[in-house]
């Protein structure tokens, strides 16, 4: 009788002790299964992260918000750091976005981007308005000091000076040019540096694969350390397509900028998968595209991407992150301009209306081809 009672107390033990094991093993695969992500897989190589609207800081957009939640460690403000919003009037700063924006990064333990403090695009009417040099280096000193102070050891890293180059190197005839003349942007980097000493600092401009602008950032870059300015990085913005720039370009941009000292962040990552006009029309940029507007040989895929583009599309983000790995000491960050394709900006650039699919999730939030490429790249039971 107590051998029976024995042995049915040893099986009851025996259930026990199995069903709890494949307890634990199932919470352990559960727990590996949430935590393949890409911040995760890439966590010893750089940020991993993407810009973000207004619907997904105010937590609106709940899918999105997963995404980013789950997927990346580093943001950038799509619109809401910029200085039309931020700063519209000399004296008034509406910083209730940027705030929130920045409190979301913190909640959520990101580096957080800034961007950005000087740029002729979305800039305030004010600033446009000004002719005079010294009022206008007020009105620059009083923005980046009131910005960069707000957000001090709270915003990692700032774009400081966006777009300050011509294709040819030369530096654009901007606004800030025209009336400060070319210094303006080591007063911004000064000023930048004096507002928050431990923040990274940052060059970001587009077109930067491209050997004359490339060799006009190297030249940049090399006065403003001469010039006692503290810069931290260049970021190459990687506004992309399936073709270009090569991974040679590319290559040769990571180790020139990599060579001044500083490191490189592929600040506002895309690739395009639909026609460019200016292959079409040839390189001039204030073309009206208007006339392309419903033109569906520019817009060939309305509903869906077909398969073969959707592998050309992994295979080509596939072999730029293999690229970035083999230069990862050199870079700092690879950033996605936007969450998914149905808010990408180049569904309406440079023409109106189109249906684009240059991210890794898909319109309806789901992890595309391009995504499964780049996490094939990596240990996924990291
Ligand atoms: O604020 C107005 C709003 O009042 C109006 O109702 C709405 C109607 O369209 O437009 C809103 O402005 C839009 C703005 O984004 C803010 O949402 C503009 O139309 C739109 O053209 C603008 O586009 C942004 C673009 O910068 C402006 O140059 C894109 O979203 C943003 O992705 C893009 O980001 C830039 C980077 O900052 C710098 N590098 C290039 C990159 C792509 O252009």
């Amino acid at each position: 009788m107590i051998k029976t009672i024995r042995n049915i107390a040893l099986l009851f033990t025996l259930i026990f002790s199995i069903v709890s094991c494949s307890n634990k093993l199932y919470k352990k695969n559960q727990e590996i299964k949430q935590t393949v992500s890409l911040k995760n897989s890439f966590k010893d190589n750089f940020y991993i992260g993407a810009a973000i609207n207004e619907n997904q800081i105010v937590e609106k957009d709940a899918a999105a918000v997963t995404i980013l939640k789950k997927e990346y460690n580093t943001i950038s403000p799509e619109n809401s750091l910029k200085w039309m919003f931020l700063h519209p009037e000399p004296k008034t700063f509406f910083f209730d976005m940027a705030d929130k924006y920045v409190a979301f990064g913190e909640k959520n333990k990101m580096y957080i981007v800034g961007h950005t403090l000087v740029w002729h695009s979305q800039l305030a009417e004010f600033m446009k308005e000004t002719k005079d040099s010294t009022i206008m280096a007020n009105h620059m000193q009083n923005h980046i000091n009131t910005v960069v102070t707000r957000y001090k050891g709270r915003i990692d890293t700032w774009d400081v000076v966006n777009e300050a180059l011509k294709e040819n190197g030369d530096l654009r005839e901007s606004v800030f040019f025209k009336v400060l003349g070319d210094k303006y942007i080591e007063q911004a980097f000064k000023l930048a540096e004096k507002a928050d000493p431990n923040a990274d600092l940052v060059y970001n401009d587009y077109g930067l694969c491209n050997p004359k602008k490339r060799a006009g950032v190297v030249r940049l870059v090399k006065e403003l350390q001469k010039s006692g300015a503290k810069i931290n990085g260049v970021g190459m913005q990687a506004h992309w397509n399936l073709k270009t720039p090569s991974l040679k370009e590319i290559e040769t941009s990571i180790i020139a900028y990599s060579e001044l000292g500083v490191k490189v962040s592929f600040t506002e990552f895309d690739i395009s998968v639909i026609p460019n006009p200016w292959d079409l029309v040839g390189a001039e940029v204030t073309q009206d595209f208007k006339k392309f507007e419903g033109d569906k040989k520019m817009n060939p895929y309305p509903t869906k991407l077909p398969e073969s583009v959707q592998i050309q599309l992994a295979k080509r983000y596939e072999d730029i992150f293999k690229l970035f790995l083999k230069h990862e000491d050199k870079i700092n960050r690879v950033t996605f301009w936007g969450v998914s394709d149905k808010d990408t900006w180049l569904n309406d650039w440079p023409i109106n209306g189109r249906t684009n699919y240059p991210l890794l999730f898909d319109r309806k939030h789901q992890p595309k081809k391009a995504y499964n490429s780049i996490m094939s790249l990596k240990n996924t039971s990291n």
